[in-house]
């Protein structure tokens, strides 16, 4: 039997008729760039999320990069964040002149340590981009008040946490600007690159609104230097098309996270959910001393599976030059050594989860009698 890590034409294929009358329209109105579908799509997100504003860009990076400018970051500055995400979020950092500074993570949750966040503040401190890795909300609380204490802003990174909530609040609208990514295999995925931000401040969203599109007021208008970082208008129609539909499906997933957590928490480590967190697993991702022999042994059974991520960023290449080294992030550092993404999406059927229980039993079980 064959278990995909994500299974995307499953899940076309539930809602069809839906996605296909989508771009049908969008086609036949030759609305592609901004415009109606585009604004409704910013509508319906911002109410999804809870936010003031919602506004639809080309991907999670470009979100989390207009995000940081619109905070004004720049160059000199320092942003405190995390080295297991992916290189997007810290891109975004680098791209607007500022230096990321890498804080180690909450061993049993794999997000942000927020204990060590307040020794890494220097004087030129001026952001958190905290993420919400595999979906599993940061502790913002803690976060949130030294960054009030300190006068730095908080940018939430939840390309990975459609549908995340920390003490019944949306992730993303806590901080001042929240980060959304649509890439296909995400919770709410577009069938192509798509991107948003959430705030409830009015300058930010203004600064995103204009970034986006050239900083454009009117067709040949120009307030700011911007980017084309627009959202593609049939990408909305498809996002719009599918939202009525991602509470069930992140209520299919934590229901497939609790089925693998009672049958897998004897085999290996299995994730945590703190009692703060409404975890809508984007990943499900469990531990063990011998990942790599057990992905292998997974893989023989037709079954695919993901490390994310397997080189923390602050020992990748593209970030030699800010001089950290082994054993800098020791939390990080093993984690990455253990951490396995086993496969969870909404239609997961039980016979393909049973095969990916049975093959860790007897993976373990193979282990014990040596
Ligand atoms: C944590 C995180 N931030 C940012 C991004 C960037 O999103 P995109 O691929 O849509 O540019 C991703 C995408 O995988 C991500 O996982």
């Amino acid at each position: 039997m064959k278990v995909p890590l994500v299974d995307l034409s499953a899940n076309y294929l539930s809602i069809k008729g839906e996605i296909d009358d989508a771009v049908q329209e969008v086609i036949s109105t030759s609305s592609f760039i901004m415009g109606p579908h585009v604004e409704e799509f910013d509508r319906r997100w911002a109410r999804y999320c809870g936010a003031r504003f919602a506004l639809g860009v080309a991907n999670g990076t470009e979100a989390v990069r207009l995000a940081v400018k619109a905070c004004g970051i720049t160059d000199g500055d320092e942003v405190i964040t995390v080295a297991n995400t992916f290189i997007a979020t810290t891109e975004a950092i680098g791209d607007n002149g500022a230096r990321p500074v890498f804080v180690d993570i909450h061993e049993d949750s794999y997000v942000m340590d927020t204990e060590q966040i307040a020794r890494s503040v220097t004087d030129n401190t001026r952001a958190i981009v905290c993420v919400h890795l595999y979906g599993h909300p940061c502790d913002m609380d803690p976060i949130m008040s030294l960054a009030d204490e300190k006068g730095l802003m908080v940018i939430e990174d939840c390309a990975q946490a459609h549908g995340a909530r920390y003490k019944g609040r949306m992730v993303g609208t806590i901080g001042h600007v929240g980060c959304h990514s649509m890439f296909p295999a995400k919770i709410l995925g577009a069938f192509g690159d798509a991107g948003a931000v959430v705030t409830d401040d009015e300058t930010i969203a203004d600064r995103v609104a204009k970034y986006r599109n050239h900083g454009r007021v009117s067709k040949y208008e120009s307030v700011v230097e911007g980017c084309n970082a627009r959202l593609d208008a049939l990408q909305a129609r498809i996002l719009i098309a599918k939202l009525p539909h991602l509470d069930g499906w992140i209520d299919a997933r934590r229901r497939l996270a609790a089925r693998y957590s009672e049958h897998l928490e004897d085999l290996v480590r299995i994730p945590t959910e703190r009692s703060f967190a409404r975890h809508p697993y984007y990943m499900y991702v469990i531990r063990h001393e011998r990942r790599d022999d057990l992905r292998d042994f997974l893989a023989d059974r037709g079954i695919s599976c993901g490390i994310h991520y397997p080189i923390p960023l602050h020992l990748q290449e593209a970030y030699a030059s800010l001089g950290y080294g082994s054993g800098d992030l020791p939390a990080t550092e093993l984690a990455a050594k253990e951490i396995l993404s086993i496969p969870l999406y909404p239609e997961l059927t039980q016979e393909q989860q049973d095969h990916v229980i049975e093959s860790i039993a007897a993976f373990t079980t193979r282990e014990v009698r040596g």
